[in-house]
């Protein structure tokens, strides 16, 4: 499914990009090389990053002791 229209980002995309260090919109389009076009999808994505962002951690215990 598609978070970004405009850019033609699909969820999985923004998984990735999130596991490569995205931590906010912007991230994850330069990890792209892309940029916002509309911005309507700014929330949904924030929304994507934080779940596998928790995700991620939820993984991986050890590394959330470390921070
Ligand atoms: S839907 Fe992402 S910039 Fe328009």
């Amino acid at each position: 499914m598609y978070i970004c229209i405009c850019r033609a980002i699909r969820e999985r995309e923004v998984d990735a990009a999130v596991r490569a260090g995205a931590r906010r919109p912007v991230d994850v389009f330069r990890a792209y090389g892309k940029s916002p076009q509309c911005g309507s999808c700014a929330c949904d994505m924030r929304e994507r990053i934080a779940e596998t962002t928790a995700r991620e951690r939820a993984e991986q215990p050890a590394l959330m002791a470390a921070d």
